[in-house]
């Protein structure tokens, strides 16, 4: 057993407890059968999850995550005041059975201790790594590509020393690879897609199409059609540690999982004033229907999903009704030379042009909404940092829905 972190970004823990108790159960174990392993006790911190667990298990939560940012496995923690403490105890560390060769990155956060200068401990911890690895001089290693990622952090004279087990955040989910201008994260499109679905069934989920009416790159659409499905197109750092598991690396392991059928909406719509982004949006979601006809092979069911290019509040398109909308519009300046307010003007003009059962906004938290338009209630607001701005997710619900 090791001990886990799984960072996320503030506010969104008990979410990523939440789909780590829904993938847990579908794991593989060492014989690549779905495991048994209990579920382990996770301790919610202030931006992320601890728990200890079998390794093998552990490192397959990368794969269904969707709104953590990455997971490290802690090597050790101890209190220390001086370097050679630190070094004694780096060097002492398992490293041969993880790293192949001792090329790392580093990142390194020192802070309230009387270690400080993270250039000397991370020079104090290259030493020992070369030591290990029998590293006379850097020109040995200039040509090798990194082999994982050493987090260390000394916090009021505790150290922490990590591995990452993920490598590219894990935002970056390996299918959307086109963006446009201010494309929202895929992790908090993930979150906030989670928040608005809440309690409704699948069976409910179904019978509703998901719009977009400033869909952008459409991540949120893309991330609704794949919310429930495995992240298996990119390399994960654990993939490359010495003693990853053989199952791991063969070109077919996903096909071990005994994954349920998706969750999925009736129809995904975008529409976009952009017609460039209407063609990225387009592709984006067909990188994502790729991936999933590849796992799910015979049980797979194409999408129903349109775009359009048109101005949402002017155009006459309207998708069949059940609908739930959802959108980060171009905030500030863009939106107002385009005729339409803030949030007020928006939410107004989008309820009575499309009556949709539910809407969600995300926007600067400065504008909050004080009052819902006719007909409607204010369900969820939750607060966001998107892209370093304080915004407030605003949930919308029409009154008498579901
Ligand atoms: C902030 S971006 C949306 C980003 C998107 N969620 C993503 O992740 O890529 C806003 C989008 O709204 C579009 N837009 C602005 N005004 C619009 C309007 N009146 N009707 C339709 N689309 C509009 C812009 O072209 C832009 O693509």
């Amino acid at each position: 057993m090791n001990k886990f972190f799984i960072s996320t970004p503030l506010g969104f823990e008990k979410n990523v407890l939440e789909e780590m108790k829904e993938a847990w159960p579908y794991l593989l174990g060492k014989d690549s059968k779905t495991h048994s392993m209990a579920f382990p006790e996770v301790e919610l911190l202030d931006g992320g999850l601890e728990f200890e667990a079998d390794p093998f298990a552990a490192v397959q939560l990368n794969f269904f995550l969707k709104s953590a940012n990455r997971i490290l496995m802690r090597m050790t923690s101890f209190r220390t005041k001086d370097l050679p403490k630190f070094y004694q105890k780096f060097k002492a560390l398992p490293w041969r059975e993880y790293l192949v060769h001792g090329k790392v990155e580093w990142e390194v956060a020192a802070q309230k201790s009387r270690i400080n200068n993270e250039k000397r401990l991370q020079e104090s911890a290259e030493k020992a790594l070369n030591e290990l690895f029998n590293i006379k001089s850097t020109q040995e290693t200039a040509h090798f590509v990194s082999c994982g990622s050493i987090y260390i952090r000394m916090e009021d004279d505790l150290c922490t020393i990590s591995l990452d087990s993920t490598g590219e955040h894990l935002h970056k989910r390996g299918w959307t690879v086109l963006k446009g201008e201010a494309p929202l994260r895929e992790t908090t499109a993930a979150y906030l897609l989670r928040a608005t679905i809440g309690e409704t069934t699948p069976g409910e989920l179904s019978k509703i199409t998901l719009f977009d009416p400033m869909a952008g790159s459409g991540t949120f659409l893309t991330e609704a059609r794949g919310l429930w499905q495995g992240q298996f197109q990119r390399e994960y750092a654990f993939q490359k540690w010495k003693k990853t598991p053989k199952l791991f690396i063969s070109p077919t392991f996903v096909f071990n999982y005994d994954l349920p059928a998706s969750k999925i909406f009736k129809a995904f719509v975008g529409t976009d004033l952009d017609e460039k982004m209407v063609k990225i949006s387009g592709a984006n979601f067909d990188s994502v229907e790729a991936q999933i006809k590849a796992q799910e092979k015979e049980d797979f069911k194409a999408s129903k999903v349109q775009w359009v290019h048109q101005n949402c509040f002017e155009g006459s398109f309207i998708p069949e009704a059940p609908l739930w909308m959802i959108l980060n519009p171009p905030y500030g300046e863009r939106l107002s030379s385009e005729g339409v307010g803030g949030l007020k003007t928006l939410a107004f003009k989008l309820t009575a042009k499309y009556s949709p059962e539910k809407l969600g906004l995300l926007f600067p938290e400065k504008e909050k909404l004080m009052a819902p338009p006719p007909g409607y209630q204010i369900e969820k607001e939750l607060k966001i940092n998107n892209g370093g701005l304080r915004c407030l997710y605003t949930l919308l619900k029409r009154e008498g829905s579901l």
